[in-house]
């Protein structure tokens, strides 16, 4: 049974996972199976600006670095996640009184730093992540706040003068099908090409968390975001049932799902697939607090064990 990674690579496509640092250097067995199974690696929150950003003046890049090693070493391209976000900025941010220049100039000076020092090592970034609002509106951010939607325009171009090469991607959850939030996605990303903001694609996270977006409606989806343009890649995919709803033959049903969405992927060019995750044991779904109310825990395409569910044979057949 030939791993995934050779059939990705035969059909010129790339399965990825999003992946830990600390696994990367502590577990052997992770560090085999991200190796030997996938094509493109994402860092989890290793590039995010929590992470990267310690203290106002000082950065941390151990994590991401190693990560980015690990795949250079192994040919594998990295996801940039994220440059731009309302989540996961570092703590002494969160009480800083600035003023919407001082805010600027840090958002400037984050995102040229960092794309700067992956040049050569990350070839798509996130650079803006979740802008839109479950309601479509724009989401009230720090970002938003201090420099109105022009913060999205500044965040590309900022990335494209450092790095022309990348491709630049806005990602967002809850747009994967034809809904409110992603014709709002839609509208804001017209908007951003009319003015000439240098972004390449959309990325669809595709977190399918008790109710699972419509596959032919992700196909619909994914060809409007085709027509401005745009590439469109599945970002941060997993499947799981609302807890109390998990079926005699979930892992049947879930591969169900896992070979819906690569057919349509197959079928409308969309070449980049990525987990959320590799182990259902490394699921960020574990560790949020209303775990396990909200969902199932196993979403991804390994096991707790490293083996091989039937979501990862789907993948691999259709491929
Ligand atoms: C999640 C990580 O998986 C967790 O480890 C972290 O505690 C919170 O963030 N959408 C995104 C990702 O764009 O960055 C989030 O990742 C999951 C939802």
């Amino acid at each position: 049974d030939r791993p995934l990674r050779a059939v990705a690579g035969e059909r010129a496509v790339d399965v990825g996972a999003a992946v830990d640092a600390d696994r990367l250097r502590t577990d052997v067995s992770y560090r085999a199976l991200v190796r030997d199974e996938f094509t493109v690696v994402t860092a989890e929150n290793a590039l995010k600006m929590g992470p990267l950003r310690p203290a106002p003046s000082t950065y941390d890049f151990a994590d991401a670095d190693a990560i980015v090693n690990f795949a250079r070493a192994h040919e594998m391209p990295v996801r940039g996640h994220t440059l731009v976000w309302h989540n996961q900025t570092p703590t002494w941010f969160q009480s800083w009184d600035y003023t919407d220049d001082q805010l600027r100039r840090f958002l400037r000076e984050h995102v040229q730093t960092v794309v700067g020092r992956y040049r050569r090592s990350v070839g798509t970034w996130d650079v803006v992540n979740e802008a839109v609002d479950d309601d479509g509106s724009m989401r009230e951010t720090v970002w938003y706040d201090a420099m109105g939607e022009e913060y999205l325009d500044r965040a590309f171009e900022w990335a494209a003068e450092v790095n022309p090469d990348a491709d630049r991607y806005y990602n967002d959850y809850g747009a994967d099908a034809v809904n409110e939030k992603s014709d709002a996605v839609y509208d804001l990303l017209g908007r951003l090409l009319d003015r000439g903001v240098p972004v390449d694609g959309v990325g669809l996270q595709l977190h399918a968390l008790g109710d699972w977006p419509d596959p032919d409606s992700i196909a619909e989806n994914v060809r409007r975001f085709q027509d401005l343009g745009l590439d469109v890649q599945i970002t941060e995919m997993d499947v799981a049932f609302p807890a109390g709803e998990v079926p005699h033959d979930a892992a049947e049903r879930q591969a169900d799902y896992y070979r819906e969405v690569v057919e349509t992927c197959l079928d409308t060019g969309v070449e980049t697939l990525v987990t959320w995750g590799v182990r259902d044991g490394d699921t960020w779904l574990r560790a949020f607090r209303d775990f396990p109310e909200r969902f199932s825990g196993d979403p991804l395409l390994f096991d707790d064990r490293g083996q091989r569910k039937p979501a990862y044979d789907a993948v691999r057949d259709v491929l």
